[in-house]
């Protein structure tokens, strides 16, 4: 029970971007892709940017990693963004990042229009760093009723490690009805198995890392990450573990009947379902509807992975369920923007949005 098994096969997701004559993801390409999110829960959009564009997005990333005041999120592992092992920030509402993310929904407007009204809020623009050293973080589901994407602006390899995705876990309508009427507490059985693993493989890093020099442990940062009474829901925090305190996975739900059931549906949680890894390639996107279980997992390789990030919700939204979240940066909560003004917003100018090759415009 203890190795967690991830495939890197995601071909059966992909769909190869293709614009059409105003840049925008032609009529077939969007149907491809609103298919996949409605089967799957995700879609990853092959070579959407173009190099010159991801060039930009990397860009207006790295200038904001680089600001000692940038705006870190105040969610998703705040142990590692502590100790530099993540640097996960909200990016400004200037000029540059809102044509970034303007350029992305009007390439996306078919996909996006679909699920989010115009109206509907951006909830997060955010740039998401993970050094080597990093946890793994636990298998959750995002709060729901979110569209979210992430952009690779340079190539992500799988040692670095992308995304990790559930497929077919997103939930909708009478979706639980799936796996003869089962699929919620498979589901929820699956994600316990996989927490386990992931809380193991957490701690032997760690416990590895006291005499790794590539990534040797800060002062306090062992304890911190694993007997701290501080909050952070992806860390193997033992403390937390045996008190229950941590809403992700903690011994509360390793009960007797959950031990039994685990062991019973074994078999059918192999069969139904499987964990994929994103190595995105650069100008990749990935949509994912925010109820699909996924994680950030460690990076394991000594290069930066960098992500650019943003979500739109796709009904309204309380705020404070928000901001526990997502992570707005103070110049967007200041002056809210919606899905209708990015798309209304001017995109990167013409040099940056010439289409690589593969991005062949279609006629008519
Ligand atoms: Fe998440």
């Amino acid at each position: 029970m203890t190795e967690l098994k991830v495939s890197s096969d995601t071909s059966v997701f992909e769909v190869p971007a293709v614009l059409d004559e105003n840049g925008k993801l032609s009529p077939q390409c969007a149907r491809q892709a609103l298919t996949m999110m409605d089967a799957h829960g995700l879609v990853i959009l092959t070579g959407l940017l173009s190099d010159p564009e991801t060039r930009v997005g990397l860009d207006l990333m790295r200038q904001t990693i680089d600001d000692p005041e940038r705006s870190q999120c105040a969610f998703a592992s705040e142990t590692d963004n502590r100790y530099l092992r993540r640097d996960f920030c909200s990016l400004p509402s200037t000029p540059l990042v809102t044509s970034f993310a303007a350029t992305l929904c009007q390439r996306l407007e078919d996909v996006f229009l679909e699920y989010c009204g115009r109206s509907r809020p951006v909830l997060e623009v955010a740039t998401f760093t993970s050094y080597l050293g990093s946890s793994h973080q636990y298998i959750h589901r995002d709060p729901s009723g979110v569209i979210s994407l992430f952009a690779a602006v340079e190539d992500v390899s799988e040692q670095q490690g992308g995304t990790v995705f559930v497929p077919g876990t997103h939930l909708y309508g009478g979706s639980g009805n799936r796996h003869g009427g089962q699929a919620d507490a498979l589901m929820e059985l699956f994600r316990t198995r996989c927490n386990y693993r992931i809380f193991w493989h957490n701690l032997k890093k760690l416990w590895r890392m006291r005499r790794n020099e590539a990534a040797a442990l800060a002062p306090g940062e062992f304890m911190d990450r694993v007997f701290s009474t501080k909050w952070d829901q992806h860390q193997p925090n033992l403390l937390r573990f045996v008190l229950g305190k941590n809403s992700q996975f903690s011994l509360r739900k390793l009960g007797p009947r959950t031990l039994w059931k685990l062991y019973r549906h074994r078999d059918a949680l192999d069969s139904l379902f499987n964990l994929v890894q994103t190595a995105p390639r650069k100008g990749t996107v990935i949509l994912y509807r925010s109820d699909l279980l996924h994680a950030g997992p460690d990076n394991r390789s000594p290069d930066p992975r960098r992500f650019f990030g943003m979500s739109i919700a796709r009904d309204v939204l309380e705020t404070k369920f928000w901001h526990d979240g997502y992570s707005p940066h103070p110049t967007l909560m200041a002056h809210p923007t919606s899905l209708g003004d990015l798309l209304e917003s001017p995109p990167l100018c013409a040099p940056h949005s010439v289409p690589n090759p593969q991005q062949t415009a279609l006629a008519g």
